[in-house]
């Protein structure tokens, strides 16, 4: 019996590669190309199952040249790629790859946090161009990350994972505004106390954005936002690009508005807007706050076991669209 075919749109660990192979027909890009999106329609429109990152685009457009398609698993918890709802009305199940990222991604939010508040990249430019010739004593001086008051936007695993470091590691007072309140238990275990938008970007010193982007969270901090915070604070974004207005960012940074910034993410990426390359009061990384080599690994793993689960054994592991596995 021929194997069902499974398109694996990005280059991807041999290992999992190879576990797919195992149940699968597939026809990979280890090359890393990025496809323009006719393309991977096209490459698509055979398969009954894909295996994407968050680089690719899944809309209707796409979805209607693929007409055998049953599930696109995502290797990402972000999933504003995919129009769920197009995927819903076709039949196609949607998968992401939650919780096994949560704890690196909070590593790497505070990661940017410390290098964000303490300079670290901006001094590191300023020795490696052979400028450091005496030491000042207010040279590269920033804020502090102990005992300073951490915010944090969007409160899902990763911002709770955030909170706790901060609460239990650096002895922060940590606030939070979510869409919706943590119940008791979950607040107390973060140290964490819920207060309105404008609380949160009045009163933090270094302030997280750790929420999905959708329509209702583009630019959510934009001129204004920023307006409210504290001249001294720090804005750090592991969420996703969008979620800032990059352009009112820039603005911000240059006239210091705001202290700094740490960008892990970017609107339009992997295009960074000019206006941030040439401040200095802002570390930039290129979409990696997953990257750790196990987080990755788990990552690839989970989207191959959502591939297997539902085209093999019928079970996916973990659906953003369940409501499909009942018709
Ligand atoms: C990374 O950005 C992810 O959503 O997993």
């Amino acid at each position: 019996m021929s194997k069902p075919k499974v398109l694996v749109a990005r280059a991807i660990f041999p290992s999992v590669l190879e576990r797919l192979s195992q149940h699968f027909d597939i026809e990979t890009n280890q090359a890393d190309e990025v496809w323009p999106k006719e393309e991977l329609a096209r490459r698509m429109s055979d398969k009954v199952g894909a295996f994407t990152t968050s680089s690719e685009r899944i809309d209707a457009a796409v979805l209607d040249a693929c007409p055998q398609l049953k599930i696109v698993a995502n290797m990402a918890v972000g999933y504003n790629n995919f129009d769920v709802d197009a995927m819903s009305a076709r039949g196609v199940l949607a998968t992401n790859a939650p919780d096994v990222l949560t704890e690196t991604t909070a590593d790497f939010g505070f990661a940017l946090l410390m290098a964000t508040a303490r300079r670290v990249t901006e001094s590191e430019h300023y020795l490696r161009a052979g400028k450091w010739t005496k030491w000042n004593y207010e040279m590269f001086s920033g804020s502090d990350v102990h005992g300073a008051t951490l915010g944090i936007l969007g409160m899902g695993r990763i911002g709770q994972g955030i909170a706790k470091r901060g609460a239990h590691g650096f002895g922060m007072n940590v606030i939070y505004h979510n869409r919706s309140r943590l119940e008791p238990g979950l607040e107390a275990a973060c140290k964490a106390r819920y207060v309105s938008k404008e609380e949160l970007l009045r009163t933090s010193d270094h302030l997280v954005l750790v929420l999905p982007y959708s329509a209702s969270s583009h630019h959510a901090i934009g001129a204004a936002e920023l307006a409210q915070m504290k001249p001294t604070a720090n804005l750090i974004n592991i969420a996703r690009g969008g979620i800032v207005d990059d352009a009112a960012l820039a603005v911000a940074l240059r006239n210091r508005q705001i202290a700094a910034a740490g960008l892990d993410v970017f609107e339009g990426e992997p295009a960074v807007h000019p206006g941030l390359l040439t401040v200095p009061n802002v570390v930039l990384t290129p979409h990696i706050a997953s990257a750790s080599v196990p987080t990755r690994l788990a990552m690839g793993n989970l989207a191959a076991d959502n591939l297997i689960g539902y085209l093999v054994n019928g079970k996916p592991l973990t659906p953003l669209n369940p409501e499909i596995l009942k018709k």
